[in-house]
């Protein structure tokens, strides 16, 4: 019952989408809303190729969806997978087939690791939504738990200066570069060592999953696909004084009627803590933001509850949290080479 759909049939895939898309609200306290063509160029994008699979019922509704991605550039162990029945289909055991039907695309694909991701209410108790309970009832255990923060905008102004005067008290002499789309050419090499040192530094807890590798061209395809996404991004470098990248953070702006804004990656490297950096380019980006988007309401940001820095930062801005996201892991055997 299980069909995998056509990904290069956009009406088909639009049907998908339309189907997927809300099918998670109820586990939401804050829920997003993405444009197809957004997605439908994610799923397209070489480094993390999407398949999808739906269930339809007898008169043609679309009852079950599920896409199940498979890094390319490097975690080629893994398959990322998000299955999503909507509210009055469920119990009826199509979680489970599609569930079966991944389990298979993984073995076909020699990937040992599936993740999925399951969002709950921060206010509802730690694996007791559907979600949880199926990952469980399948045998997954729980790889990851992040908290999904909202930083409500506008920051004021006071608020901002404020922070902006105690961080400069400890710069040092740092600089900060700020870029939109693409990253200024004498950075590039700089910007893609500090990215790959991304997941070295931030908290994994037990997923098994592995860095990422950052190259010129490898971030010259993502800059090009977030354009054709319909999005933009504010990025901003710290510079150490010898001119190394000491650290960098980006927002995303995503087309979408929401008022969202999503903070993606901020990292300081190891060597070049204690300078407020973090903060410091935070407040760069968010005055931007506010600046040239002051029709967005919010930014979200997900961060581990054991990461004290970037919590104290957040913090500092009036993020609140709201939702937690349990990344689950089942692994299968053992780790495919090549
Ligand atoms: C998770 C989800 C896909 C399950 O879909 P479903 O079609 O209802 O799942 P199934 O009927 O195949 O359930 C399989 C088993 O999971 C467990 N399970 C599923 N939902 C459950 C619930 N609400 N409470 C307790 N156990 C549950 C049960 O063991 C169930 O078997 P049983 O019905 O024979 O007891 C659906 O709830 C959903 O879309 N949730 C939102 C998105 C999400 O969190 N996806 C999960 C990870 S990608």
């Amino acid at each position: 019952m299980v069909e995998r759909v056509d990904s290069d049939n956009e009406a088909a895939a639009r049907r998908w989408f339309t189907a997927f898309e809300p099918a998670a609200d109820d586990h939401r306290a804050v829920p997003t809303h993405m444009m197809f063509d957004d997605w439908y160029a994610a799923l397209h994008d070489p480094s993390w190729p999407g398949a999808v699979f739906w269930v339809r019922s007898r008169d043609d509704d679309v009852v079950g969806t599920m896409v199940a991605h498979t890094p390319a550039y490097d975690n080629r162990h893994v398959l990322d997978l998000g299955i999503r029945v909507p509210p009055e289909h469920r119990r009826h055991g199509i979680g489970a087939a599609l569930l079966d039907v991944a389990q298979t695309y993984a073995v076909d694909h020699g990937r040992t690791t599936v993740l999925a991701e399951v969002v709950e209410p921060l206010a509802t108790a730690q694996g007791s939504s559907a979600g949880s309970r199926f990952a469980q009832a399948a045998g997954f255990g729980v790889g990851m738990v992040e908290n999904h923060r909202i930083i409500e905008l506008p920051v004021s102004d006071e608020r901002l200066q404020a922070l902006e005067d105690h961080a400069a008290a400890r710069r040092n002499g740092y600089q900060l570069v700020e870029f939109g789309a693409r990253c200024p050419p004498e950075y590039v090499d700089r910007f893609c060592a500090a990215q790959s040192r991304f997941l070295h530094e931030a908290p994994l807890g037990d997923l098994d999953v592995e860095p990422e590798v950052w190259t010129p061209e490898r971030l010259a395809e993502a800059e090009v696909r977030r354009v054709r996404q319909g999005r933009d991004s504010l990025s901003v470098l710290a510079i150490a004084p010898d001119g190394a990248v000491a650290g960098y953070t980006q927002l995303v702006v995503p087309p979408t009627d929401d008022g969202r804004v999503a903070q993606a990656d901020t990292l300081v490297l190891p060597d070049h803590r204690g300078h407020r950096l973090g903060l410091a380019m935070k407040l760069r980006n968010l005055r931007r933001l506010q600046e040239h988007w002051p029709d967005r309401t919010y930014v979200g940001t997900w961060n581990a509850e054991g990461n004290a820095a970037m919590l104290a930062v957040n913090a500092a801005l009036g993020a609140t949290a709201r939702e937690r996201m349990i990344e689950y892991q089942r692994t299968d055997g053992q780790r495919a080479t090549g």
